[in-house]
């Protein structure tokens, strides 16, 4: 396989703030590469970076074979970009836009099968102005498609959206991959990530903290079990509760969780402890342990 994209030591600084801070990873011709991270992490600057759109500070970037800050048209022309919020002519019918757009590529797409592509057919001829935020999402991503483009860039492209419409991106996101382009996207979700990209790289304050196939990042945790409950409204300090406890807790969200390898013994103690207090502990859960907990380690609890 060939690198579509190749980053070393890639850093970008804006006056004071290390936005990417020594970057290096490579994507493959054909992957799906998802950038994981909290808002801030460094996400849009570093595809900025890679699509020509964002000078670097220093590092060394190939991108389909050349360097985007000095490529020419060339290689714009072979990139699909959607970004975080594109500035389209909302007066413009969806086929208009498509239109418009498509004379910019030298091998544009058919609109029409584009349009299918993205599941706007009833929509075609309405003004973007008029749709939805997730069906104009669509319209962004279409737009990203028109050039029939080897590498395509999605920034966050779920953000805000309802559980629904996310499902239904996602499934178009899959479409794309079977046509066998290489997708670069970035997230907050990790559970975005997990379901469309092939590897994962984790930033948090412009650095890689983890990367690897989403399953490869799930077994680095470990096994393990999470033993959780609503924090119980007690007169006393919770030391009794949580000291003899072998796996290690900490609240979140009004909830106790706790992580641990002895789930029976530390099970025992929790409900020996309400037990004996006449306490029933709201919303208990016993579930193994998530790759968020994976993530939430990684890039700290306040994400
Ligand atoms: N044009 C800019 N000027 C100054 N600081 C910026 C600019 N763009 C981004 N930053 C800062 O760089 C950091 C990374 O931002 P960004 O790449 O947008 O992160 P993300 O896309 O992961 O949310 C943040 O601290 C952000 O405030
Ligand atoms: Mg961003």
């Amino acid at each position: 396989m060939t690198a579509a994209i190749e980053v070393r030591d890639l850093v970008k600084t804006y006056g004071d703030t290390r936005a990417v801070d020594g970057l290096s990873f490579s994507v493959e011709e054909g992957e799906v590469f998802a950038i994981l991270g909290p808002n801030g992490a460094g996400k849009s600057t570093t595809v900025e970076i890679l699509e020509g759109h964002r000078p670097r500070t220093g590092g060394d970037v190939t991108v389909l074979g050349v360097d985007p800050g000095s490529a020419g048209s060339g290689f714009r022309d072979r990139l699909g970009i959607v970004l975080q919020s594109a500035g389209i002519d909302r007066e413009l019918t969806v086929r208009e836009v498509l239109e418009y757009y498509r004379t910019a590529y030298s091998r544009p797409r058919d609109v029409n099968e584009l349009i299918e592509l993205v599941e706007l057919g009833e929509k075609a001829d309405d003004r973007v102005g008029t749709l939805s935020g997730g069906q104009q999402r669509r319209v962004d991503l279409a737009l990203g498609l028109v050039g029939d483009p080897d590498l395509i860039f999605l920034d966050e492209p779920t953000t805000g959206f309802d559980p629904a419409a996310r499902r239904r991106s996602w499934d178009l996101i899959r479409n794309l991959t079977s046509l066998g382009r290489t997708i670069v996207l970035t997230t907050h979700y990790l559970d975005e990530a997990e379901t469309l990209a092939d590897r994962v790289a984790v930033l948090a304050g412009g650095r890689i903290v983890a990367e690897g196939t989403p399953s490869a990042l799930r077994e680095s945790l470990g096994e393990g079990t999470r033993i959780s409950f609503e924090l119980p409204a007690v007169d006393e300090p919770l030391n009794a509760l949580l000291d003899p406890l072998r796996g290690t807790s900490r609240g979140r969200d009004r909830r106790i969780e706790i992580t641990t390898d002895a789930p029976t013994a530390d099970l025992a103690h929790i409900t020996a402890w309400a037990t004996s207090r006449g306490i029933e502990l709201a919303g208990l859960q016993v579930t193994s342990t998530e790759l968020e907990d994976v993530y939430l380690d990684l890039v700290g609890e306040d994400a």
